[in-house]
């Protein structure tokens, strides 16, 4: 990562205007480039996310022996096949990315060799033991440091004994994990999340070829059944724009008086899609205009001007469909009309940083009014918010982009002390802000 970033943001100096296009989905890039590695055949990837995370799974991918070249606006790939990867000569380094680390964790647990991954400060600090400890029944050994913390090194198995596994948190990455393992085991692969998370990699494994059973449980969750070994065969994969991007310019629209912006070609998988729907609980002009399936994914360009919002309760069961919006959100609600509260936000805890907390810290450092209660958040909306605050974002992208909006939207300057991390998600955030009109000086 770069040298540190600070930014002041001051309040944008008229309403935000333009059409726009945000990078390609994270989750999605993540999984176009293993998955491809894992395919037979050479695959083409249009839209990639060339943020640093995405970056550092393809640096991973031609570690493993997939050869992985960009060629103009295509990124193309060799893959190796299932089981095909080649042990890494050095130490796998997955930067900022729980995403890259957690799934490859999958792929390297039934791969029949050593490897060896770490990442910066921040992804040093997450727990990786909610992939380690399960993956290892497929035979696999599983050495982290303590508290199940990166470094960690994994003794692949070869042919994987396949896992039934209930996730005791709805999370994506561990459900990918879990399958992406499966890909080479002998047998029926199961994992049944508690409720609905995002389904790219299901998605995905369809796409090249491999067949996947979804069911929907009784109390809201499902169940994943994938038989392996699988084959993966070659096939091109068109990025969408990032919801999880686009919610920053959608939020500052809807605040900074006078907006009225166009975002197109964004993901609309409803398992992304929470924070949308809530802000238009909240009466946000947010309509999603001209929906069409570009590369098997549905996407539509979002139209929002700016208006008053009011304030919301968000049950704890739509987490898993915005789980990376919640300091966005909690920004909306600072300005909104009379009280939100946000339900059930634990997993935040064990983000990028504790994103409850920095969240938190972000809105008291401007002069907002909230509150913890467990694991919700309340928050007291008041139109005209001071501002003014110093913001730490712990190598926290979303954190970062969050304190920048909310800074277009106070009275007083935001000191930001680095932005540096934006890099991770959202190459060109501050000129896209500026062709908007943010007028930043970064
Ligand atoms: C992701 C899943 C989410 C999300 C992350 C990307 C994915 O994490 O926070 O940014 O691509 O699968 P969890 O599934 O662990 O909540």
């Amino acid at each position: 990562m770069t040298a540190q970033r600070p930014l002041i943001v001051s309040s944008a100096p008229a309403g935000l205007a333009g059409r726009v296009r945000v990078p390609g989905d994270k989750s999605i890039s993540h999984r176009a480039l293993m998955f491809a590695a894992l395919a037979e055949g050479r695959t083409h990837i249009t839209g990639l996310l060339e943020g640093e995370d995405v970056l550092r799974t393809a640096e991973a991918m031609r570690a493993l022996g997939a050869k992985v070249t960009r060629k103009d606006t295509q990124w193309v790939v060799e893959g190796c096949g299932v089981a095909g990867l080649k042990e890494p000569a050095d130490v796998l380094d997955m930067g900022n990315s729980g995403t890259a680390a957690r799934l490859l964790s999958g792929v390297l647990a039934t791969h029949p060799f050593m490897s060896i991954m770490t990442g910066d400060a921040s992804l040093r600090s997450r727990p990786m033991g909610r992939v380690s400890v399960p993956l290892a029944e497929t035979g696999a050994r599983f050495v982290t440091r303590a508290g199940q913390k990166l470094p960690m090194a994994v003794e692949g198995t070869g042919k994987g004994k396949p896992l039934h596994y209930r996730l005791p948190v709805a999370s994506a990455q561990v459900k990918s994990a879990i399958l992406l393992a499966g890909l080479n085991c002998e047998g029926e692969t199961v994992v049944e999340e508690p409720a609905p998370t995002r389904d790219h990699t299901e998605n995905m494994l369809r796409h090249f070829g491999t067949e996947v059973k979804v069911e929907e449980l009784p109390e809201a969750g499902r169940r994943i059944t994938l038989k392996g070994p699988a084959r993966l065969v070659a096939q091109d994969v068109l990025v969408p724009g990032d919801p999880s991007s686009a919610a920053f310019p959608v939020v500052a629209a809807l605040l900074v008086p006078g907006s009225s912006i166009v975002i197109e070609a964004v993901g609309q998988n409803p398992l992304r899609t929470g924070l949308f729907k809530t802000l238009k609980e909240m009466g946000a002009s947010l309509e999603i205009r001209d929906e069409r399936i570009e590369g098997g994914e549905v996407i539509g360009d979002l139209h929002v001007r700016a208006g008053r919002l009011k304030g919301v309760d968000v049950p704890a069961i739509r987490v898993p469909s915005m789980i990376d919006e919640y300091p966005i959100l909690a920004v909306a609600c600072a300005f909104a009309e009379g009280t939100s509260r946000l339900r059930g936000l634990a997993e935040l805890r064990v983000k990028e940083s504790d994103r409850l907390a920095s969240t938190v810290a972000l809105l008291e450092a401007n002069g907002a009014k909230v509150q913890v209660e467990g694991d919700d958040v309340i928050i007291e909306g008041q139109a005209r918010l001071p501002g003014g605050g110093h913001v730490q974002t712990h190598m926290d992208h979303r954190l970062a982009m969050s304190a920048t909006v909310l800074g277009l939207a106070a009275e007083k300057p935001v000191h930001i002390d680095d932005t540096a991390f934006i890099e991770t998600s959202f190459p060109g955030f501050v000129a896209l802000m500026n062709h908007l009109g943010a007028g930043l000086t970064a």
